[in-house]
């Protein structure tokens, strides 16, 4: 309600300058552990059906924060403290880069969605580190990684191994983002053979470290049955522990705003409502084809606890958001999990693991 209201006056503003205001706010509280533990003590309360294990890690929400929102890393504490299970910071590329020129955040109010074309702007993974390193409270943390934006895509295997080699010993489990439409020929690398030189690279890497963290990898909605197959062999193959499905889409198909000016803003990717029925429906094909057997996080308009119900049941263990945060407010992760909760009890589950790929396994019996 309050943030409601308070919506209408950041909603004045530009997008990415209120965004980077909110940033700034948001770090220089996540710096004092008084401000996110006082936040995690209102919020913060354990609910045994919410908590699972996927791919080795103990998570006790499945509600996360996706890539993007926190590019340097600086918000981490202050996710705990608003009640997110874990957090996934970045994407982050070995060096600095100043992205795509502004403008390239926007709002379209009408879908409940943003267009973006940040284009990676980032301050390289070795600023990325000391952020890291400063995290004190236990959520769990994801590291997504991609490629400077004048790297050649015939050696994008460097970047993702230098980024992979450099943040291992700061995070829980790793992303490869080969899905943002952002930087030019990225989403070229979910081909088959750039896409096993790149798993390869971060896995082979990754097994020399001291930890043995799950690598996921994160893909585009806007991908053919066939690529889709080729992906999930691959994925089989180089023992890549799970996905993330999945990132902004190019389609500009079934939005309410206004053609010509949506067509006006120009290039990126729309995340928010107009992906959500598309996120459903890749998380539920990926669970399919795999029966099951591959841990699949899934993203795209979550705004309440029946959205991500809907991706759970599709096939997903664990869910992520973006956009939700941007229109409902520091509060969605907690009301989610609560909302969750009551629907788990509802359908007669005592935890979420028994809900993951339900629909499927209504389906085929
Ligand atoms: C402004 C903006 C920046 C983003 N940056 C990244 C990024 O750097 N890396 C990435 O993997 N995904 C990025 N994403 C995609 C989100 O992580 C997410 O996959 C997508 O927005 C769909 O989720 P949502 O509908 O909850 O926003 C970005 C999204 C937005 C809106």
């Amino acid at each position: 309600m309050i943030y409601r209201l308070l919506r209408k006056i950041l909603f004045k503003v530009d997008a990415e300058r209120i965004h980077s205001i909110m940033h700034t706010i948001g770090a220089f509280l996540s710096s004092y552990q008084i401000v996110w533990r006082t936040a995690a003590f209102f919020y913060r309360r354990y609910m045994p059906s919410l908590r699972s294990t996927v791919a080795g890690i103990t998570f006790e929400s499945p509600v996360g924060l996706a890539a993007g929102f926190d590019k340097p890393g600086e918000l981490i504490d202050m996710m705990y403290g608003l009640d997110f299970g874990f957090t996934e910071v970045g994407t982050v590329t070995p060096r600095p880069q100043a992205g795509n020129p502004q403008p390239r955040l926007f709002r379209l109010q009408q879908d409940r969605a943003i267009l973006n074309r940040m284009g990676f702007n980032n301050d390289g993974v070795e600023r990325f580190v000391s952020a890291l390193k400063k995290r004190k409270s236990p959520i769990i943390v994801g590291g997504n990684i991609g490629k400077n934006k004048d790297t050649d895509v015939s050696i994008a295997e460097i970047d993702y191994r230098a980024c992979a080699q450099a943040i291992a010993p700061f995070v829980d489990y790793i992303t490869i983002n080969v899905s943002s439409p952002n930087t030019p020929g990225l989403r070229s690398l979910q081909n088959a053979t750039e896409l096993r030189r790149i798993i390869v690279a971060v896995m082979d890497q990754v097994h020399t470290s001291k930890r043995r963290l799950p690598v996921f990898l994160k893909i585009a909605p806007d991908i053919t049955d066939e690529l889709l197959r080729d992906i999930l062999h691959v994925v089989n193959e180089t023992h890549c522990n799970g996905l993330i499905v999945s990132n902004t889409t190019i389609s500009r198909e079934g939005l309410h705003t206004d053609v010509a000016d949506v067509r006006a803003l120009g290039d990126g990717g729309i995340s928010g409502a107009p992906v959500h029925a598309r996120a459903v429906q890749l998380v539920s094909r990926c669970y399919r084809l795999t029966n099951g057997a591959l841990p699949i996080i899934g993203v795209g308009g979550i705004f309440t606890a029946d959205d991500a119900y809907e991706l759970i049941c599709a096939g997903a263990s664990l869910v992520q958001l973006y956009t939700g945060l941007i229109y409902e407010g520091p509060s969605v992760a907690y009301r989610i999990n609560r909302g969750l909760d009551r629907l788990l009890r509802r359908d007669g589950f005592t935890s979420i693991t028994q809900a993951v790929g339900s629909s499927y396994k209504n389906s085929v019996q």
